[in-house]
């Protein structure tokens, strides 16, 4: 099962930060120690219905006694941020799998951070890393209006910091910023998918790296993962073998042996059913593993992946 570093925690606080988007502290029951992360990472959160959601870390690297997560209120979601919003949750223990990072900061001659709304929350202990880290940046934060953008106040102030409310300045001009931006400046991104389509655009056009996290699908991946030649998989924690066959999904077949296997978007883009892989190549249609972990093939996102070889062994 897909449970490592499964911890129980306990939700001591929930903070309003901006429209719509409330800050939620979770820590160990016992009050001790959680485990370190680095810019970037995120936690799988179950909630109360057993919905399993992702949310960055937001708060200090350097406190290990709580994690702060955001969770905006999205009308249009599939239920894991409305669930949070209307529950009173304050006192109460969740399921929580991490923290695991598929956004991690590397070193850089500067950086250029651009978020979209809630998209700030991975990038805000980003910038705290390159402010202590004394590399140059600058942030380009945009949102719908100055009192829907969470955090803005946690940033620091000067003209490498610009928020740019689109009900009074607009969108950001971001073929601008990347244009503009030192020569080796990696640009870290996260946001919507338009936002982030549009720059990785301007990133290629001028020749700078671009390191991006989805709120979503970008649309590729599930349906290409769809079909492809029949194959095994042994599930070798549990001992089963089961045949995937050309238009079956690897994941139902799965299912059917580890019903408790994590999932969440089912989409190729959260990482929840992150998997290891112990033999065979998998063939991934996930848009989180970028060419370097493609090519190791140690992990697989399960929902959308199959198998290149005519058998998989999963750690499952
Ligand atoms: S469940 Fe989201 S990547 Fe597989």
């Amino acid at each position: 099962m897909t449970t490592e570093n499964a911890q129980r925690l306990v939700i001591r606080r929930a903070s309003w930060e901006a429209d719509g988007v409330m800050s939620l502290e979770l820590v160990s029951a016992d009050g001790g120690d959680l485990p370190g992360w680095e810019p970037g990472a995120h936690l799988d959160i179950v909630v109360p219905s057993g919905l399993v959601r992702q949310y960055s870390l937001c708060g200090d690297t350097a406190d290990r006694s709580r994690y702060r997560i955001a969770v905006l209120r999205e009308p249009e979601s599939r239920g894991g941020s409305a669930e949070i919003h209307d529950t009173a949750l304050i006192g109460r223990t969740i399921e929580v799998r991490g923290p695991r990072n598929h956004f991690p900061l590397e070193p850089a001659v500067a950086y250029v951070f651009v978020a979209g709304g809630i998209g700030i929350t991975p990038l805000l202990p980003m910038v705290a890393a390159a402010e202590r880290a004394g590399v140059a940046y600058q942030v380009v934060y945009g949102g719908r209006s100055l009192a829907s953008m969470a955090f803005r106040d946690e940033l620091p102030v000067g003209a490498h910091v610009r928020l740019i409310a689109e009900d009074t300045g607009g969108r950001p001009d971001l073929a601008t910023v990347v244009k503009e931006s030192p020569e080796g400046a990696v640009v870290y991104a996260c946001g919507p998918n338009g936002m982030l389509d549009a720059l990785a655009e301007a990133c290629e056009r001028v020749g700078r790296e671009l390191r991006l996290e989805r709120f979503g699908s970008d649309g590729e991946g599930a349906a290409e993962a769809a079909t492809g030649a029949s194959f095994e998989v042994e599930l070798r924690r549990t001992g089963a073998v089961v045949r995937v066959g050309e238009s079956d999904r690897m994941l139902d077949r799965i299912l059917e042996t580890c019903p408790d296997l994590m999932t969440s978007c089912e989409e190729g883009f959260c990482g929840t059913c992150e998997t290891t892989v112990l033999e065979g190549i998998p063939e991934h249609h996930d848009t989180i593993l970028n060419e370097k972990e493609r090519a190791t093939g140690k992990t697989m996102m399960v929902c959308v992946g199959r198998s290149k070889s005519s058998r998989l062994v999963l750690d499952l």
